[in-house]
Formats: structure tokens, C-alpha cells, sequence
């Protein structure tokens, strides 16, 4: 069984009643449990958090033993070396997703530390970037 795991930064606790018109309405435990219908095969580890260094231990956590991470930094994206550093250190390929088309938003968002440093990078299409991540993860 592929272990995938999901990890999202700040604010993403708040999906589905934060800036509705920009993240959409469902929550993420919501999605995750259709996720999980979705891919029944597949063992799914989930952790959100605020904390920066608490997204570089879970990186470090789960690039030793994971297939594959989907990770949506959130606001840490363009402002955390050390969040790309994190990527860069472990083995395990890590899909970066958005949400939202980050460059289609303010100038701040277009710089990602992350994006060099991930395998690929999704932006813009929603909470199906983290499904398309998953498919691409499971077919490495
Ligand atoms: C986000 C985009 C980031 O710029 C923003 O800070 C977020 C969410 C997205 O999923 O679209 O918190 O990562």
C-alpha cells in the first residue's frame, strides 16, 4: 500500500469559511474523507499546521517513509527558506500545490521558495490540485 501524505500550512485550517470567493466553501476534512473514498488503496497521513518549524519537522517526519508529499505551504511559500531547504533535504518527491492561481494574484505571491525545489508545482485549480498530485504520486 502507497503511503501519500498531505501537508498544509497556515490558515488552510480554515478552508471552507476563509476568503470564500478565492478557497471555495468545503472544508478540508470534508475533501479529505472523499479523498480517501476516492483512493481506497491508498494509506493517507494528514497534518496541518501554523507553525513554521512545525511544517519542516512533519517534512522531515514523513520524507523517510512516505511515497510521495502534496504540499500546499500556503503564505510560508513566499517567505520560508527554510520550508524549501526541508524539500530539498529529503528524498520523498513533493508535489506543490495552490489552491488558487497565485500568479494571477498580488506580486508577493509569485515568488515560491518551494517551487525549486518541489517535483512539480500545481496553482489555480482548485482543491483537484491535491487529487491531480495524488494521481501523479501514484503513478511514479
Ligand atoms: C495558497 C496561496 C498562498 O499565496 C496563500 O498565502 C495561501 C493559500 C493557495 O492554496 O492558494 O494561504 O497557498
Amino acid at each position: 500500500m502507497k503511503k501519500i501524505a498531505i501537508v498544509n500550512g497556515p490558515n488552510l485550517n480554515l478552508l471552507g469559511t476563509r476568503e470564500t470567493d478565492i478557497y471555495g466553501d468545503m472544508s478540508f476534512e470534508k475533501f479529505l474523507k472523499q479523498l480517501k473514498k476516492k483512493y481506497p488503496k491508498t494509506k493517507f497521513s494528514y497534518f496541518q499546521s501554523n507553525v513554521e518549524g512545525e511544517l519542516i519537522n512533519e517534512l522531515q517526519r514523513v520524507g523517510a517513509d512516505h511515497d510521495g508529499v502534496v504540499f500546499n505551504p500556503a503564505g510560508y511559500t513566499h517567505t520560508s527558506v527554510a520550508i524549501g531547504d526541508a524539500i530539498a533535504a529529503i528524498k520523498t518527491p513533493v508535489v506543490e500545490v495552490h489552491i488558487s492561481n497565485v500568479h494571477a494574484r498580488e506580486d508577493f505571491r509569485k515568488l515560491s521558495h518551494v517551487s525549486g525545489k518541489a517535483a512539480g508545482s500545481i496553482f489555480g485549480l482548485g482543491l483537484k490540485g491535491y487529487e491531480l498530485a495524488i494521481e501523479w504520486l501514484l503513478a511514479k
